[in-house]
């Protein structure tokens, strides 16, 4: 883009007081304005302003949905089979080196409050160990119990990418091989005020934001990883958010009925644990899977329950998917298919005579699970909440560290209990995913290891 393009947009979306602004600046930081705002989407932007302008943005009508199918916990010695068959078929797919592993970690963690990348938190209840060191020992684990190469992808965004590179760097990439461990940036957009203005961030940038989880499968593609794990051969994507410590990374069965299914896109659910709780929610639309985020759903379909009086709608999202490589190339094929979103939050940014203050702004984002109903087939398993979803998203209260913690040291406790290991009630315990991956590989090990009862059990 030339400066004079750049000034030529910027007077058709009416951006006059941007031009005066870049007429006040010398040549030396307008051409520095200019490489800032070069690779920035701005048409998108003012067609977005434009779509929610004049949109109608009430809670989903109720049209055409219903429960949709659900792989749910085994409980019958047929599901119990159907389970089994699709553990091989996962664990086949990963001998053949035919998974990858994607943390989408671009989020700016502003409820968690915490002054790093989120992924850097200590969370586990003895060693604390930070999220990135929970997801990549688990990693480290199945590549060798598979002997091939897991690659592990994190995507990050403009403010955490050199943090949570030098971290891994740091941490000499927790026993990984470092040419297995990808960083790569998600896509940003210029925030708008309400009234359609750009906002500026200082002198020579833009005021810009993350373009939400969903921009993990544009940056996968426009960063050139898709088709470089597509070359070496790698068909599926296990994807998981860096806030949940007690994701199963890869898990076969999950992969497994993936596969089975045909499907493109799968995901992992909890039951939902009342009608008020702030999770998406999985359903049928008109004949296709989807999930609706809680706050667009409409409240009958919300609170909506069956003739037992049990949540109808009740598989909540986990934000644990698997989507097929060849899928995430479809669905950047002709321009990014998912749709946008608009946030409306308050950025602190400088106002026009450069004191800092707080604004309105309009932030646009997509999300990762609008790919579902694009998806030819999909599936959707459920899990237990208690063993698979305990995110980290608040300082204090629910969904905070300490409820992650928690939910981490219970689990781990009824791994060892099953084990037959003997617990004091207020012991904390810690299972490293070096030692196991499941409560199955380390009852394994535990038959031949002595564990001492003491307040703080870790097993490594
Ligand atoms: P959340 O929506 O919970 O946001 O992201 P957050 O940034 O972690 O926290 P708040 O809302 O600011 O308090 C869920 C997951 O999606 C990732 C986050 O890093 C987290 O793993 N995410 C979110 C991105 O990678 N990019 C985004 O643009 C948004």
């Amino acid at each position: 883009m030339t400066e004079q393009d750049f000034l030529k947009s910027l007077e058709s979306y009416g951006q006059r007081h941007i031009l005066d602004h870049y007429r006040s600046l010398t040549s030396h930081q307008r051409s520095i304005f200019l490489d800032n705002s070069r690779d920035l989407d701005l048409r998108l932007v003012f067609k977005l302003h434009r779509q929610f302008t004049s949109a109608d943005n009430s809670r989903r009508a109720a049209a055409d949905i219903s429960p949709p199918a659900v792989v749910c916990i085994p409980r019958t010695p047929g599901e119990h089979d159907d389970a089994l068959r699709a553990h091989s078929t996962g664990e086949s797919l990963l001998k053949r080196q035919k998974v990858a592993v994607l943390i989408v970690a671009g989020g700016q963690g502003s409820r968690l409050g915490f002054d790093g990348p989120k992924g850097t938190f200590p969370l586990s209840p003895i060693r604390r160990k930070t999220l990135f060191q929970l997801f990549a020992e688990q990693v480290r684990g199945l590549s060798a119990r598979y002997g091939v190469t897991i690659p592990l992808l994190i995507m990050t965004s403009g403010d955490n990418h050199e943090e949570t590179m030098r971290f891994f760097q740091k941490n000499r990439h927790f026993g990984l091989a470092p040419a297995s461990v990808y960083f790569f940036s998600q896509g940003v957009l210029p925030a708008l005020s309400p009234d359609g203005r750009l906002i500026l961030e200082d002198k020579v940038h833009f005021y810009t934001s993350p373009n939400g989880h969903g921009g993990s499968l544009k940056a996968l593609s426009d960063s050139g990883l898709l088709a470089r794990l597509t070359r070496a051969g790698y068909e599926e994507l296990f994807y998981c958010q860096v806030d949940n410590p007690l994701v199963r990374i890869a898990d076969p069965v999950f992969l497994g009925h993936h596969s089975l299914a045909g499907s493109q896109a799968s995901t992992k659910v909890v039951r939902r644990r009342s009608v008020e709780e702030k999770v998406g929610v999985y359903l049928n639309i008109k004949g296709r899977q989807a999930i609706i985020e809680y706050s667009d759903l409409d409240e009958d379909h919300m609170k909506a329950l069956d003739d037992k009086g049990e949540i109808l709608y009740w598989a909540g999202n986990t934000a644990i998917h698997v989507f097929s490589l060849p899928f995430i190339g479809d669905l950047n094929s002709d321009g990014f298919a998912l749709p946008y979103h608009l946030a409306r939050k308050s950025a602190y940014v400088v106002s026009s005579d450069w004191e800092p203050a707080s604004i309105d702004v309009w932030k646009f984002e997509t999300f990762v699970f609008d790919a579902i109903p694009l998806a030819e087939r999909a599936c959707c398993m459920e899990v237990a909440r208690e063993e698979e979803f305990a995110p980290v998203k608040n300082k204090e209260g629910p969904d905070s560290p300490d409820t992650a913690r928690q939910a981490l040291m219970d689990l781990h406790r009824a791994w060892l209990q099953k084990a037959g290991v003997e617990v004091p009630p207020d012991a904390k315990v810690e299972i490293s995913p070096l030692f196991a991956l499941t409560p199955e590989e380390a009852a394994e090990k535990l038959k031949t290891r002595k564990v001492v009862a003491s307040p703080e059990i870790y097993i490594e």
